[in-house]
């Protein structure tokens, strides 16, 4: 009976062996550290707010707390004028990502982003079950900027929350994606069919060709947003793209793939933004387990989906003005209460504005920008 409840404890001790918690400094330290607690090992836990290292129960309950791996320390998001966030920036590139749903994406860009020339459109069947995704190309001489635009299938709630529970059904079943990474194998099969197989991939390289200095902006709402933080990742690490030319902006994306997924995207994307929308349920699936429970082993975490940074949430309506908040943890445990990411109308009212409503108004500028 002792034997077998030792093993798992056990497996999940990595790391250094100190004396005392307390020793460690820093995150960084004090995350990969373990001390010997009536013959078991326990990590020792860094927390956030106090900036202190302490044994098991030593961080305030509710309070962000980083144990077992340095990567889910917390890490400064950029603040420098070409690599931060702004709102206006978000608002700019939404025009874009919704332009992907209007029937004449070319008319909704021209509305919206006048500077924008709307090169192409991929539409492609993505599932068994015929909804079609799609994406378009699209280049601003002003900005220096190719884009690279998706969304996903309808929008519907129940067609919504019957695809998310066959997603769930599947999680742990991760589909091998770049570098060893996972992603949920829905998005690999859409991202397959439409970036790689439907030509887009193809007309992207051409348009690199005679636009070298270009930078390129992945953006794409809902599991738009999964396939274009897919496409960053596989452009960066197949060479294709110098990593300083890619930006990643998406928004209420889901949580594409697994623990290694996000770490890749982290270790090759810098410029890279989910921007969240107050409690959008789309961004808290396929859930994830708080890191620090306590059946939560190395082995159990590194199955589970994650998010990579820079969470920006906006924990209010996205009126024009209103703040948000940029969070430094690798997950969103420590950044904002995920049991209140249920709401489906914060998923579709980024902005401040009904998306459909935006669109039967031909993309109207003002209404966004
Ligand atoms: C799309 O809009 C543009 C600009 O208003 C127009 O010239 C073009 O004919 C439209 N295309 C279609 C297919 O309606
Ligand atoms: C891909 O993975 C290998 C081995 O894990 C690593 O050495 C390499 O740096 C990774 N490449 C990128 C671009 O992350």
């Amino acid at each position: 009976m002792k034997l077998i409840f030792l093993i798992p404890l056990l497996a999940l001790v990595n790391g250094e062996n100190v004396a005392v918690c307390k020793a460690s400094t820093d995150c960084a330290s004090c995350s990969e550290s373990y001390i010997h607690v009536f013959g078991f090992k326990e990590n020792c836990r860094w927390c956030v707010e106090s900036q202190t290292c302490g044994g098991p129960l030593s961080c305030p309950f509710g309070k962000p707390v980083v144990q077992r791996e340095s990567f889910r320390c917390p890490v400064k998001f950029p603040t420098t004028k070409g690599k931060r966030y702004t709102d206006r920036l978000g608002r700019s590139l939404f025009a874009v990502a919704l332009s992907v749903r209007d029937a004449n994406a070319t008319e909704c860009l021209l509305n919206s982003r006048p500077d924008i020339n709307h090169v192409k459109t991929y539409e492609v069947e993505c599932d068994q079950s015929h909804n079609m995704c799609s994406g378009l190309l699209a280049v601003s001489e002003e900005a220096k900027a190719i884009y690279v635009a998706y969304k996903g299938h309808s929008l519907d709630k129940q067609l919504f929350t019957e695809f998310v529970h066959s997603l769930v059904a599947q999680l742990g079943a991760w589909e091998k994606f770049e570098n060893g990474t996972g992603v949920i194998t829905y998005f690999h099969q859409a991202w397959n069919r439409l970036f790689i197989d439907g030509g887009m991939k193809k007309d992207l390289m051409e348009m690199k060709k005679k636009f070298p200095n270009y930078r390129i902006w992945l953006t794409g709402h809902s599991l738009g947003g999964s396939l274009a933080s897919m496409t960053a990742l596989h452009l960066v690490v197949n060479k294709l793209v110098e990593p300083s030319r890619v930006r990643l902006v998406t928004f209420g994306e889901p949580r594409t793939g697994n623990v290694a997924f996000a770490k890749a995207i982290e270790n090759n994307i810098e410029f890279r933004y989910r921007i969240v929308k107050r409690n959008d349920f789309v961004t808290n699936i396929p859930g994830s387990l708080d890191p620090n429970g306590l059946m939560v082993t190395n082995a159990v975490f590194d199955r589970q989906p994650l998010f990579y940074r820079f969470l920006v949430h906006y924990d209010n309506n996205m009126e024009k003005n209103d703040g948000y908040k940029i969070c430094e943890m690798s997950d969103d445990h420590g950044c904002r209460n995920l049991a209140l990411a249920a709401d489906f109308n914060d998923h579709i009212t980024y902005f401040g504005i009904k998306h459909d409503e935006f669109l039967a108004q031909r993309c109207k500028k003002d209404l966004l920008i």
